[in-house]
């Protein structure tokens, strides 16, 4: 019997958390996913697609599926910040600043991703995201970012408290990510060659 070679999709990101999330994802559904440690230059824009647009310009044309992914938290007492501004505010003001901005206020946040895929000439967006709120203080010590501060809707558990399954059942980038899985292997197609 012949064993077919799983598709490669080259992730681009500088992320390890991401790239572990994704990878559990992917390679789950037969796929093997390549990591280029990369930090691609981000447009200032305030919009997920139009950053993960510039993302996938930015990246080699080789034979592999190329994969990048923006993703930010979005909180509503806020505006919407941080949003695109996500990793640097994180860089700047640390999870305890954070908090501090949303002090006294309603503590609804939204996670987006949003993943861009280019498979030949076509390039691809997927969108996911995850209504919640912001926990008191950091709790939990998995996955990264503002997992220690995210608490979905219906759970009492942090991001950072779960399981890289759990989170990856109910997060914005496992949704998006499904999104990206149907496209590349329809329901009734078992799978796709690179
Ligand atoms: P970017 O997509 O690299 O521009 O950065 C997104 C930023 O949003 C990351 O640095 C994280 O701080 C945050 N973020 C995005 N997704 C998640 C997540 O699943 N958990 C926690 N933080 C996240």
């Amino acid at each position: 019997m012949t064993q077919r070679t799983p598709p490669t999709i080259r992730f681009y990101t500088s992320n390890e958390g991401k790239v572990r999330e994704v990878r559990e994802l992917l390679e789950g559904r037969g796929y093997r996913v390549a990591w280029s440690r990369r930090e691609l230059t981000e447009p200032q824009a305030d919009d997920l697609e139009e950053v993960a647009r510039a993302k996938l310009a930015a990246v080699p044309r080789g034979k592999d599926l190329a994969l990048v992914e923006d993703s930010g938290i979005f909180v509503a007492a806020l505006g919407g910040f941080p949003g695109v501004y996500s990793a640097y505010v994180l860089r700047t003001l640390g999870l305890p600043g954070i908090l501090r901005l949303v002090d006294g206020k309603p503590r609804a946040a939204e996670f987006r991703a949003v993943v861009g895929l280019r498979d030949g000439t076509r390039t691809r967006f997927f969108h996911g995201a995850v209504k919640g709120t912001l926990a008191p203080r950091p709790r939990g010590s998995g996955g990264f970012g503002y997992d220690p501060i995210f608490i979905p809707d219906g759970k009492t558990q942090t991001t950072a408290e779960m399981t890289s399954a759990e989170k990856n059942a109910l997060s914005h980038r496992g949704k998006a990510l499904r999104g990206l899985a149907r496209y590349l292997a329809p329901p009734g197609r078992v799978s796709r060659s690179a």
